[in-house]
């Protein structure tokens, strides 16, 4: 049987989830001395980590190449899929929040608003539940651009510190939802591999309550 096989959020995540798997015991020196390699053994080869794009690791753990995932709350609700979402990682915390430029007032008047996002079904979804008619515009990144080169009225984004709507002159609207890093298991797997699996949960659980 091969290792036990977990794709992991490059970026933002992922030096949080090297350091809860390195606290739970796992060895995961493969995995900070990583040069181009992006797939890493961890203790000695028991696990295999696969280092990956937010939503490849949903992609990766829904098609059962991988058996396990730690991805954001944020990718989860946006892609949606069929796979367990198993913890709440407890980092990775953040928020979703409507946010538009300061002073104005997004709810004044009646036409359609134009809203720039990189999570348009999140976006879709929110607004769909207040009834609410917006256009849904699709941006990959620096999505605060949108709003003050007037291609938006508002963005629907993810907001840690609050640093970037700052310095851009935007300010939080409304917010969304809590975002944070989750595990999340292929259907298959947490059957055919259940102790293995089980035994992780169990000792990421007990590491997040404390
Ligand atoms: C995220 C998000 C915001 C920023 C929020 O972008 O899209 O732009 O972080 O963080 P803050 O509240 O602490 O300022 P990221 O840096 O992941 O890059 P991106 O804009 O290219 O997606």
């Amino acid at each position: 049987m091969r290792p036990l096989r977990i794709a992991l959020t490059k970026g933002r995540l992922e030096e949080k989830t090297i350091e809860m798997l390195s606290s739970l015991g796992y060895d995961c020196t493969s995995l900070e001395q990583k040069g181009r390699r992006l797939i890493f053994p961890i203790d000695g080869g028991k696990i295999e980590a696969v280092l990956a794009k937010a939503a490849d690791v949903v992609t990766y753990v829904e098609n059962g190449v991988c058996d396990l995932g730690v991805v954001g709350k944020d990718t989860i609700m946006e892609m949606g899929g069929t796979f367990y979402e198993v913890a709440d990682l407890g980092f990775g915390r953040c928020r979703f929040a409507l946010a538009a430029p300061k002073g104005t007032d997004f709810y004044a008047g009646y036409h359609t608003r134009r809203i720039a996002s990189k999570y348009v079904n999140v976006t879709r979804s929110w607004f769909g539940k207040k009834n609410m008619d917006v256009d849904v515009v699709k941006i990959e990144g620096s999505v605060e651009l949108a709003p003050v080169l007037g291609l938006a009225d508002a963005i629907v984004d993810i907001v840690e510190t609050g640093t970037t709507l700052k310095e851009n002159g935007l300010e939080i609207v409304e917010e969304v939802c809590p975002v944070s890093a989750r595990l999340i298991v292929n259907i298959a797997s947490m059957k055919l591999r259940k102790a293995e699996i089980d035994g992780l949960i169990r000792q990421i659980e007990e590491k997040t309550a404390r």
